[in-house]
């Protein structure tokens, strides 16, 4: 996590700097600085806290120059403070780190045993004195930064600055992101894309043990060993507006009220409804392919993690093809069987989740065909994968995962329809009656996104004061359980559980009684029935029930004392409506109670540490 930016061109650094440096605050908020070549010598300002301390301490200090990097920190080695803040320094040299250096301990050793003294509980502090003793050995700041990191195990994305070379900053990568941005007059460097939007949609995305050094006029490329390389910059479509809040009151209320559109752009061009089939040159399969497939395996953490169990479903159900889904973080630490005849789908909303990009990476060597489904085009995931089949969400700030979860779910059932029709599993009035379904989706949400906010907002009045919800479903509404009570969990801070409703009499019913509320998902399919007795089960109990019903379910409707309704669908599209109250049960809830709902306490939206 952390975010890392740098500029260097001929306006004032700093608020460039700054600025996108608020674009980044997503993956981490607990302190942040900038450093800045200003007459003759780097300057430093760090601050404990949001970026608003800095901004002020910018305001009131100012720093002068146009030369600079900057970073927004989510603690990992060190609590949040100011000494731990980055840039870090030793001598001339200033660094801005992303990541996790594994042999720090070590590092550290040897340089105290040197002479060396520490200021920081960093990791990253170390790189900084690496670099620097490169550099009194007489090597300029690339070939010093070149020596220290062979010295370094672990992820790094760094940017350097050095008194003694004023119009440059040296960055360099492994397992972190870096996006090299550039115009005619500045060059550029952030973790992630939407850091740079309002100054260019030309960016360069570095690739591991890469090095390039930035100056006003260009940058220059090498791998870490040397080697000069040579890449063309990729016009990014996203606009920087995009990644604005548009009048919203927060980021995820308004990403929130973007599926509809989010899943038309992901849709757009893929759905061939005149004959019931799904067009997608991006998957990178083919007719054989799709009838050889032996299982598929879905890789994912968190939210992701949750849109591949609805994966499993529809690949199973659809494409009669075995599916596991396994969370990224487990598959990488143990011995997992895989290999050729298997299909990987590795998802993930940033593509640069460190357990999802290693697991795939795991299973790829092993002889396992890789397929990505991400939002950021160009992120690690899809460079490293066989074929990538992105999800055309857009930038996703808010730390809860919304938009990018409904587009994800519209990739994997639009993959399991091209598969079940390859497959021979899935007729052709079936895949007919699915397409035409997906298609309306985004209306169906859009119908219902106000009406659903009014009832909500109402509700979680009597429910806010919850200290434990449970949220319950069967088939495709349990992982939409699962992903209501992370949502809750995440940005308001109550204990939540999913539960499927017939693992409920297996332990979690212990907990029921007037104060618990319990969500129940009871769209009308054919677990339907059986979710109503689970229902009385909880309300004989005592407990309070809110139902996300199918509109004008009377009979469900006077189970419950509180309802949501959604639109009526094809049973395997239900997902789509029944998350979307879901998200916003867990917006109001949050807000009702004033927490930080863009940026809760010890989250970052990109996970790059293991
Ligand atoms: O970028 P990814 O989709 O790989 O991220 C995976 C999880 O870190 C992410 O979904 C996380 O659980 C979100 N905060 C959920 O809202």
């Amino acid at each position: 996590m952390c975010g890392i930016v740098g500029y260097v061109g001929h306006e004032a650094a700093a608020p460039i700097l700054l600025d996108s440096l608020r674009r980044l605050e997503y993956r981490g908020y607990d302190s942040a600085g900038l450093a800045v070549h200003s007459q003759g010598r780097i300057q430093i300002l760090r601050t404990v806290g949001k970026l608003r301390n800095l901004e002020n301490a910018l305001a009131e200090k100012g720093l002068p120059g146009s030369v600079g990097i900057g970073h927004t920190r989510w603690a990992t080695h060190g609590r949040p403070s100011e000494v731990n803040a980055h840039p870090h320094v030793a001598g001339p040299i200033a660094v801005v780190h992303n990541g996790i250096i594994e042999n720090h301990l070590q590092l550290r050793s040897q340089l105290e045993a040197s002479g060396v003294t520490m200021s920081s509980d960093t990791d990253t502090e170390i790189v900084s004195h690496l670099i620097h003793r490169e550099s009194v050995g007489g090597h300029d700041l690339v070939t010093s930064v070149r020596k220290a990191l062979a010295q370094v195990h672990g992820a790094y994305a760094i940017a350097v600055l050095s008194a003694a070379e004023p119009d440059r900053v040296v960055v360099a990568k492994k397992a972190s992101p870096l996006v090299i941005g550039v115009t005619r007059q500045a060059t550029y460097c952030a973790s992630d894309i939407p850091a740079l939007l309002p100054y260019t949609n030309e960016m360069v995305f570095m690739e591991d043990e890469e090095l390039a050094v930035l100056e006003a006029d260009g940058f220059s490329l090498s791998t870490l060993g040397g080697a000069a390389l040579s890449r063309r910059p990729r016009r990014i479509s996203w606009s920087p507006i995009m990644a604005e809040k548009a009048g919203f009151k927060h980021f995820m209320l308004k990403e929130i009220f973007e599926q509809p559109r989010a899943l038309e752009d992901t849709l757009r061009g893929r759905l061939d409804r005149e004959n019931g089939d799904v067009l997608t040159a991006e998957i990178g399969l083919n007719e054989d392919d799709a009838r050889n497939i032996r299982r598929v395996i879905l890789l994912a953490c968190g939210t992701s993690h949750h849109a591949t169990l609805a994966g499993r479903y529809w690949l199973e159900d659809l494409a009669k093809v075995p599916a596991i889904t396994e969370l990224a973080s487990e598959f990488r630490g143990r011995d997992a069987i895989v290999g050729e005849g298997d299909l990987v789908i590795a998802v993930s909303q940033s593509g640069e989740t460190i357990d999802t990009l290693m697991a795939a990476k795991a299973a790829k060597e092993r002889g396992a065909k890789l397929l990505a489904i991400a939002n950021v085009n160009g992120s690690a995931i899809p460079r490293m994968a066989d074929a990538s089949f992105y999800t055309h969400a857009g930038p996703e700030i808010g730390v809860a995962s919304t938009k990018c979860f409904t587009a994800q779910l519209a990739n994997l059932l639009m993959f399991s329809i091209w598969l079940g029709k390859r497959r021979g599993t899935l007729d052709a009035a079936q895949a007919r009656e699915l397409v035409e379904g997906l298609a309306r989706v985004p209306n169906l949400i859009e119908e219902r996104l106000k009406p659903s906010l009014d009832a909500i907002s109402e509700m979680v009045r009597e429910f806010s004061d919850a200290r434990d919800v449970l949220f319950l479903g069967r088939g495709l509404s349990y992982p939409m359980a699962l992903e209501g009570a992370l949502k809750l969990k995440e940005i308001s801070y109550v204990h939540a559980e999913g539960y499927a409703a017939g693992e409920m009499k297996h332990g979690p019913i212990a907990l029921l009684d007037a104060r618990v509320p319990v969500v129940v998902l009871m769209p009308r399919d054919r677990h339907y029935e059986r979710v109503s007795s689970n229902l009385q089960e909880a309300k004989a109990r005592e407990a309070k029930i809110i139902g996300i019903t199918t509109a004008g379910d009377a009979e469900a409707q006077a189970l419950c004392d509180a309802v949501v309704e959604v639109a009526s669908t094809h049973e395997a599209l239900s997902p789509f409506v029944t998350v979307v109250p879901l998200q916003l049960y867990a917006y109001c809830v949050a807000d009702h109670k004033g927490t930080d709902v863009d940026q809760p306490r010890n989250l970052a939206k990109t996970v790059t540490v293991e």
